[in-house]
């Protein structure tokens, strides 16, 4: 055998136990809780045959408690790039069989290496996360580690997508990459996100409570927001971030794929002529109205089991990506409210940083009153919701639907918030405030010395409701550009967009705002 023959003989043997990562036992040890490796998990999120995997005979330096003699090449996570749909995404994926996916110093600066090639080349980032947290032997060299990751996670937000997946334990400091990027994604059942687990949790507070219900997956979904997904096994995982790619620019300079539509733009939905109960508090499911006007009725709901009486989420609209926000009437009435607005902001905020229009469905009450949510200040909270609207300069159209009231009215999207093309339904009801207590205020005194008091405020809010209870006063006045028949709402969103697309518009020059946070 020649010298070179044996060295390449050498490298396929290398590369070869690289791909083993923590060993065969290891991997069995994976497969039987029923997770993937950190390369088989790749393999099934970018194109078949696509990915390029870099740096896989790093290994660690560590010396403390016998490391030098316990090495893996690659160290715990495989990184690299590949295809989704044929487009560049940059991909880490923590590796569980090696020191339980724990961070070490090198495998941070390989984490660090993807994120930047992922900045240069203006591709999303795509990090999936399995890990025992900071690489204990590793101490401090560890945590800069993390810091490393962290700051690279700061500077590329709102310049490359960022998304993370959770497929195992992600504790302690390390929670916090995930959360600084644009989109997580936990998996039911096998992962779980805290800051400090049960046992500390036991000893610092005198709580009980198991990994499943301080930071699983349903909790985080459903109660703290902390993830916009989850899926009940990797397969659909990876999928989903798939199907998320492709309604997503590869960074903020360019715009979100176009995808050939076959459904007809001028599609006419009857049923949306009939969908507004005659009882303005009766309840309709404003899943229909999304379903009837974006194409094929294909929608990809964001953050779906929190705050639902605020639906965001992705849809197309003559094979054009939009990012839909809409208020939900058969949730609390879809009133605004402290966690509501935090959500819709956050996700407006995503689609103004990467060229994503606007579509909002309004039918808003108002905001949900009370000690409970001043306490958790809404105020704040409706305020950074009004903020990501102001500030967003995406095209943006907003159709009331129904209810559009008092400030709840303008904070989703009104005309005065930079909006674009404002249209409403005939059945909008657009005013300062729902006519019950408009004539509580305006007339309670007046009543007193009424005969019949009940019967004069009838007649009162009788007068308001025809005065304001329609669109014609805001159309009157330009803040609503046309009264719209519903059905004709699909193919009157196109034309919109088709109008606004080479808009541009500008905010004044600063550092950088300061969003009440
Ligand atoms: C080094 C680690 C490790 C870690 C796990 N391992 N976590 N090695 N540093 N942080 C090793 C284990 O020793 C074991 O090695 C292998 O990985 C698999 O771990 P198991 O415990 O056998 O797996 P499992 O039973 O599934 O339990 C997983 C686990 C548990 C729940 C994650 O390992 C665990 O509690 N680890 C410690 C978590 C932790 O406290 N991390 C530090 C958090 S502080 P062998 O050789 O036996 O296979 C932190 C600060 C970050 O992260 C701050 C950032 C700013």
């Amino acid at each position: 055998m020649s010298n070179q023959v044996e060295k390449i003989k050498e490298l396929i043997e290398l590369r070869a136990k690289a791909r083993l990562g923590g060993g065969e036992k290891a991997i069995d040890k994976q497969h039987a809780k029923g997770k993937y490796t950190a390369r088989e998990r790749i393999t099934m999120l970018v194109d078949e045959g696509s990915f390029e995997e870099i740096d896989m005979f790093v290994q660690h330096r560590c010396t403390n408690f016998g490391q030098e003699k316990k090495h893996f090449l690659g160290d715990g996570v495989v990184t690299g790039c590949g295809t989704i749909d044929g487009r560049l995404v940059y991909v880490f994926a923590q590796d569980f069989t090696v020191f339980g996916g724990s961070l070490s110093e090198t495998m941070a600066q390989k984490i660090c290496k993807v994120m930047d090639l992922a900045m240069r080349m203006g591709a999303p980032c795509i990090g999936i996360n399995d890990s025992g947290g900071a690489r204990i032997q590793e101490a401090v060299n560890a945590l800069a580690g993390y810091s490393e990751i962290f700051e690279r996670n700061i500077l590329a937000s709102g310049v490359i997508p960022q998304i993370s997946g959770i497929f195992g334990p992600c504790a302690g400091g390390a929670v916090y990459s995930p959360a600084l990027t644009d989109f997580t994604i936990m998996m039911e059942g096998t992962s779980y996100m805290f800051l400090t687990g049960p046992k500390v949790v036991k000893t610092v507070t005198g709580e009980d409570v198991n990994e499943e219900n301080l930071g699983g997956a349903s909790v985080h979904s459903s109660k703290s927001g902390v993830t916009h997904f989850t899926a009940a096994t990797e397969e659909d995982a990876l999928s989903l971030i798939r199907n998320l790619i492709s309604y997503i620019p590869q960074n903020n300079m360019e715009e979100a794929p176009r995808k050939a539509c076959d459904d007809p733009i001028d599609r006419i939905e009857d049923s949306l002529n009939e969908i507004i109960p005659d009882n303005p508090n009766h309840a309709y499911d404003m899943y229909e109205v999304i379903g009837a006007i974006v194409d094929n009725g294909e929608f990809l709901e964001v953050h779906k089991n929190y705050a639902k009486n605020i639906i965001v989420g992705f849809a197309r609209m003559n094979g054009q990506s939009v990012g839909v926000v809409a208020n939900q009437p058969k949730m609390m009435a879809g009133v605004l409210d402290c966690n509501a607005s935090r959500k819709g902001a956050r996700f407006v905020r995503f689609c103004d940083a990467f060229n994503i229009p606007l579509v909002t469905l309004v039918d808003v009450p108002g905001f949900l009153p009370g000690t409970g949510q001043e306490y958790n200040g809404v105020i704040l909270h409706g305020a950074k919701l009004l903020y990501a609207y102001g500030e967003a300069t995406v095209p943006k159209v907003t159709i009331t639907l129904r209810k559009s009231y008092g400030g709840s009215h303008i904070v989703m999207g009104c005309k005065q918030l930079r909006a674009d093309i404002n249209y409403a339904w005939p059945t909008a009801e657009i005013a300062v405030m729902g006519a019950a207590g408009a004539v509580a205020v305006l007339f309670a005194k007046e009543a007193k010395d009424k005969e019949d008091p009940k019967a004069f405020l009838a007649e009162k809010e009788a007068e308001y409701q025809k005065l304001f209870a329609n669109p014609y006063n805001a159309a009157s006045y330009g803040y609503i550009d046309d009264v719209i028949e519903p059905r004709n709402t699909r193919f009157r969103i196109i034309r919109a967009l088709e109008q606004l697309k080479n808009k541009r518009q500008t905010t004044p020059a600063k550092k950088h705002g300061n969003i009440p946070l």
